[in-house]
C-alpha cells in the first residue's frame, strides 16, 4: 500500500491541500476527480516530490517520509521518491530536439546511468508496448498527440517506478486519439500497474479506476469505486460535480455525434 497522510500543502497564505489522507492500493488505479483548482495537480506533485509537503507522510515502499515546515526530507529520500514514481503530464512534455527513443531512454541515462546499449533496448521494448516502436527514430513534433501521449507513457515507465502519476493525460486530445491513449492505460492496468491519475474523462475513470477519490478544496470528500462515485455518490458536493462532469460528457458525445461519417 501507498499510503499519504494528513498531506499538507499551502502556497502563501492559500493552504491548497488540506491533511489529505490517500491509500493508493498497489496493482490498483485510483482516479482523483475534482473541480478545477480543487488540489488534484498539487497533489500528484506532492507524491513524487515536484512540490514539497508542508506537514503529513508519506509511504511508498520502504520509504517513510515526515514533511514538516522548514525541515526538508533527506535529499537521497526524495531521489528515491523520485525512481519509484513516473509522471505523466497533460501536455506530454517532451524534449524537443530529441528523438522518440532517446526521449525514452534519457532519465535512464542521466539520473540511472545506464549504459547507452541497455537504455535503447529498454526505450524498444516500451516503445513496442505502446505501438510506436516503429516511429523510435523521429522527432516528437511529427507525431499526432495521441501518439506524443504513449511516449510520454513510455517514458515513465522506463525506470520501472512503483507508481505511475497521471495528471490529466487526455484532456489535450480529441476523443479518438483519447482512445487511444486510454486503451494503453487500460492495457497497463490489467498488468496491474498502480496508477493514480486526475482526470476530466469519465470514461477513463469508468473504464480502468478500481477507486475514485472526489477532491474539493483540497480535502477528499468521498472515495469510493467508480460505480458509486459516478451513480450513486452519498456526499452531497460529490453529487453536484458528479452532474456537472455527465453534463459535459452528454454534450461531448452530441459533439461526436454531429460530425459527419467517414467515407
Ligand atoms: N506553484 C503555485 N503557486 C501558487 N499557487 C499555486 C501553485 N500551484 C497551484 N496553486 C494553486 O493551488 C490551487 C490548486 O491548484 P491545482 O493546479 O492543484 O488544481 P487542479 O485541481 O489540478 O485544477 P485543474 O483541474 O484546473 O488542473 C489553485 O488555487 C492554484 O492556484
Ligand atoms: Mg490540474
Amino acid at each position: 500500500m501507498i499510503t499519504l497522510d494528513r498531506i499538507e500543502k499551502r502556497f502563501g497564505d492559500n493552504l491548497v491541500l488540506k491533511g489529505v489522507d490517500l491509500p493508493v492500493a498497489e496493482g490498483r488505479v485510483t482516479a482523483l476527480i475534482g473541480p478545477s483548482g480543487s488540489g488534484k495537480s498539487t497533489l500528484l506533485r506532492c507524491v513524487n516530490l515536484l512540490e514539497m509537503p508542508d506537514a503529513g507522510r508519506l509511504a511508498i515502499g520502504e520509504i517513510r517520509l515526515d514533511f514538516r515546515p522548514g525541515a526538508p526530507p533527506a535529499r537521497r529520500d526524495v531521489l528515491a521518491v523520485r525512481r519509484q514514481t513516473g509522471m505523466v503530464f497533460q501536455n506530454f512534455q517532451l524534449f524537443p530536439h530529441r528523438t522518440v527513443a532517446e526521449n525514452v531512454m534519457e532519465g535512464l541515462v542521466t539520473v540511472l546511468q545506464w549504459p547507452e546499449a541497455r537504455a535503447r533496448a529498454r526505450a524498444m521494448e516500451l516503445l513496442e508496448k505502446v505501438g510506436l516502436a516503429h516511429k523510435a527514430p523521429d522527432w516528437p513534433a511529427s507525431l499526432s498527440g495521441g501518439q506524443q501521449q504513449r511516449v510520454a507513457i513510455a517514458r515513465a515507465l522506463a525506470p520501472s517506478p512503483r507508481l505511475l502519476l497521471c495528471d490529466e493525460p487526455t484532456s489535450a486530445l480529441d476523443p479518438q486519439l483519447a482512445a487511444e491513449v486510454v486503451a494503453v492505460l487500460a492495457d497497463l492496468a490489467r498488468e496491474g500497474m498502480t496508477m493514480l491519475m486526475a482526470t476530466h474523462d469519465l470514461r477513463l475513470a469508468e473504464s480502468i479506476a478500481h477507486d475514485v477519490a472526489f477532491l474539493e478544496g483540497g480535502e477528499i470528500v468521498e472515495r469510493a469505486p467508480p460505480e458509486v462515485i459516478f451513480r450513486r455518490p452519498v456526499d452531497p458536493r460529490t453529487v453536484r460535480f458528479v452532474e456537472t462532469l455527465t453534463g459535459e460528457r452528454t454534450a461531448s458525445r452530441g459533439a461526436e455525434e454531429a460530425q459527419p461519417p467517414r467515407s
